[in-house]
């Protein structure tokens, strides 16, 4: 039996991890490390939850005596490490929060694998999932490739681009048998509603303005969450050591386009007059440092290891909006408390 860690397994992307993982492969011991901040949420594994190959365990990776406690007494196979502070806006309000947990943690994570895989080595693996931001912001032309440097411009993707510089560094000091993917923006269920899809169906639903940054001429390439799910699968088990993965869905929109869309799509399924979603399109104060576009050349990943996404993305993006209206209790719940004081930092008092 192999016992595999995920990291931040209560998150967005990591619970359709844990999800993957957990029902794909009954032969894994699969264990959710996660301290549940405000974004870790374990209702989203409440279907699996009471499966014999699952185990969740609360805790922080900031804390590099637990973490390698945790190590010594789980002699854990494979690692897959998601667990961060992921959203830019609170970077830009918070960046020290974001130094801890994607640096440190990351570190004392590598230091606990390193420990324990030292005398024996073979089929290990310590797998780190970044981000596509690590690289900067494109102009209008080109896309992000494995060669391309790093150029981080907000505070989270400094703290993830060192995380990435860490990993790599293990490998070629220590010999830790890792691998890194960089992913481009994802969607779907589960996503904490501070990040810009669910934000605006969660605004569009109450009739709340819909915040866009700038002239919303900012571009992303947003990907299925299930389709990273699946990269991470062939990844872990396939892609070669020391290499790295870019994974993206070829599918970039600027923030406007995708923006009058989700309203479009929320009119039919709101039963409102066409364009009275849009009359909640209000544009304010752009976020400091943002990056103008991001586009993912993921052909490495789909020729070697024969990766292909599976959703196009207006299909996934009426799904999406579809399991938000079903989950109204979700959106509830994770809303609640705290949250309102972020959202009103945020927007309201600008
Ligand atoms: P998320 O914010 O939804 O989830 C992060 C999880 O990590 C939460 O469950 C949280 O409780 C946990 N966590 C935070 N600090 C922790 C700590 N100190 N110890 C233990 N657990 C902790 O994030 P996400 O969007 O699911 O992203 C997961 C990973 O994928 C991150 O590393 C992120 O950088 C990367 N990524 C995200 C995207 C995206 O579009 N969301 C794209 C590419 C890469
Ligand atoms: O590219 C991968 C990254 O994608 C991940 O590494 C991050 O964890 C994830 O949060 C995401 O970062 P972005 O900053 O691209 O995502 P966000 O949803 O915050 O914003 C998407 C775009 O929408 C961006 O150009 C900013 C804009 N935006 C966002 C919010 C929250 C707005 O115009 N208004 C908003 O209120």
């Amino acid at each position: 039996m192999k016992k595999i860690l995920v990291t931040g397994g209560a998150g967005f992307i990591g619970s359709h991890v844990v999800r993957l993982f957990v029902t794909k492969y009954p032969e894994y011991k699969v264990v959710n490390l996660d301290k549940l901040t405000y974004a870790g949420n374990l209702a989203n594994l409440k279907d699996i939850e009471n499966r014999p190959n699952y185990e969740f365990v609360k805790g922080d990776i900031v804390d590099g005596d637990f973490i390698l406690k945790l190590f010594e007494q789980e002699q854990f196979d494979g690692v897959i490490h998601l667990a961060a502070e992921s959203h830019v806006d609170r970077s830009i309000s918070n960046p020290t929060e974001f130094v801890f947990t994607n640096v440190i943690g990351t570190v004392n994570l590598l230091n606990a694998a390193k420990h324990i895989w030292k005398d024996k080595p073979e089929g290990k693996r310590f797998y780190h999932i970044s981000t596509d931001e690590v690289y900067g912001s494109l102009g209008n032309k080109g896309m992000f490739t494995e060669e391309t440097g790093y150029d981080p411009h907000s505070p989270y993707s400094a703290s993830k681009a060192s995380s990435d510089h860490f990993v790599r560094a293990y490998h070629d000091t220590f010999g830790l048998l890792s691998v890194v993917s960089n992913c481009s923006n994802n969607y779907g269920s589960f996503q904490f509603p501070e990040k810009l899809i669910p934000l605006f169906i969660n605004n569009i639903r109450n009739n709340k303005p819909l915040p866009v940054y700038g002239k919303g001429e900012n571009i992303r390439d947003w990907l299925w969450v299930e389709d990273h799910a699946r990269a991470i699968d062939v990844i872990f088990h396939r892609g070669k050591t020391g290499e790295t993965y870019n994974i993206g869905g070829h599918n970039e929109w600027t923030n406007i386009n995708l923006i009058r869309l989700m309203c479009k799509i929320m009119d039919r399924k709101l039963n409102r007059p066409d364009g009275e979603s849009e009359k909640l399109i209000t544009y304010v104060k752009d976020r400091a440092g943002h990056d103008l576009r991001y586009a993912i050349d993921s052909t490495k990943l789909q020729h070697e290891l024969g990766w292909v996404p599976s959703l196009q993305f207006e299909e996934g993006l009426e799904k999406t909006i579809d399991w938000y209206l079903a989950n109204e209790e979700w959106l509830q719940n994770v809303t609640s408390g705290d949250y309102q004081k972020y959202y009103e930092q945020q927007y309201v008092k600008r």
